[in-house]
């Protein structure tokens, strides 16, 4: 049967991506910090669907733990693993932030630098085997600096670039690498948040995100509407945007 590690995978877009593998058949590799969360979750998928899952716990801000624990993890994966989905993210307290450097450095090395160092061990794994997918997500945050949230859009607009990078990189060992950049979720990271808008469920994030693994797509749009959204938002003259309360 083939297997899936997934990053960050106590999130609940990350849970919905797991039933839907689970669903598909395929075996789980779950990672995230908390273990608790993570045994539960394994045993859970594993009882709803009989497909077989693990738990890892991996904090992606411990460069020694990326170091050693994931390559060991997806060496004991072994030839079954068909590719990774990262999830890890934060949308953290942005307006602290302003003031505070250290609330400022997590949101910053969660989302860009954790994500960059654990998939550039993925990367080097699925390069050796010249076959895999690498899927992450991203976020339409990341296509325009608004003043609510330029931390978190900055460190997605890096994430998204490095991913460009490494889709360019990896082509020619036949590794597929796939950027989701989903709009709005129904999440606890968006809970209680002013201005939200066409909220998705995360299993219809879920959906897509596996439609766009198994599709020849290198950046999917979620739901595919924010593709015109994020088009129309790009093209807002920078003098007009600096003005609106965004
Ligand atoms: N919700 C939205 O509207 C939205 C929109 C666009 C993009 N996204 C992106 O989609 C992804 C999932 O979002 P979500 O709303 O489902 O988020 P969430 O429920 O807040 O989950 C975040 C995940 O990141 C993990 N994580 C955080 N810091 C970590 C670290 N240092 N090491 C390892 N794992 C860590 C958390 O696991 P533990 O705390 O258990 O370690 C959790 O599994 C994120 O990348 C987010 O930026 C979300």
């Amino acid at each position: 049967m083939p297997s899936v590690l997934i990053l960050g995978a106590t999130s609940a877009i990350a849970r919905a991506i797991a039933a839907e593998f689970a669903r598909h058949r395929s075996e789980l590799i779950l990672a995230a910090r908390d273990a608790e969360e993570l045994t539960a979750l394994a045993a859970d998928l594993n009882l709803r669907y009989g497909v077989k899952t693990q738990a890892q716990c991996l904090d992606v801000l411990d460069p020694a733990a990326v170091e050693t624990s994931l390559p060991a993890c997806l060496a004991a994966a072994g030839e079954t693993l068909t590719g990774v989905v990262l999830c890890v993210g934060t949308m953290g307290d942005e307006e602290a932030a302003r003031a505070n450097q250290a609330e400022a450095e997590r949101i910053l090395n969660t989302n860009f630098t954790g994500c960059v160092l654990a998939l550039n061990v993925v990367a080097n794994h699925f390069e050796k085997r010249k076959r895999g997918f690498i899927c992450a997500l991203s976020s339409v945050a990341g296509d325009r600096g608004r003043q609510s949230n330029y931390l978190y859009g900055s460190a997605k607009a890096g994430l998204s670039a490095y991913l460009q990078g490494l889709r360019n990189r990896l082509f020619r060992s036949g590794v597929r690498v796939i950027t989701i950049k989903p709009g709005f979720v129904d999440t606890s990271m968006t809970f209680g948040r002013p201005g939200l808008f066409l909220l998705a469920s995360p299993e219809a994030i879920a959906r897509g995100v596996y439609k766009a693994i198994n599709s020849g797509k290198d950046v999917v749009y979620l739901p595919w509407f924010w593709r015109w959204i994020m088009l129309v938002i790009r093209l807002v003259p920078e003098g007009i945007f600096k003005r609106l309360r965004l």
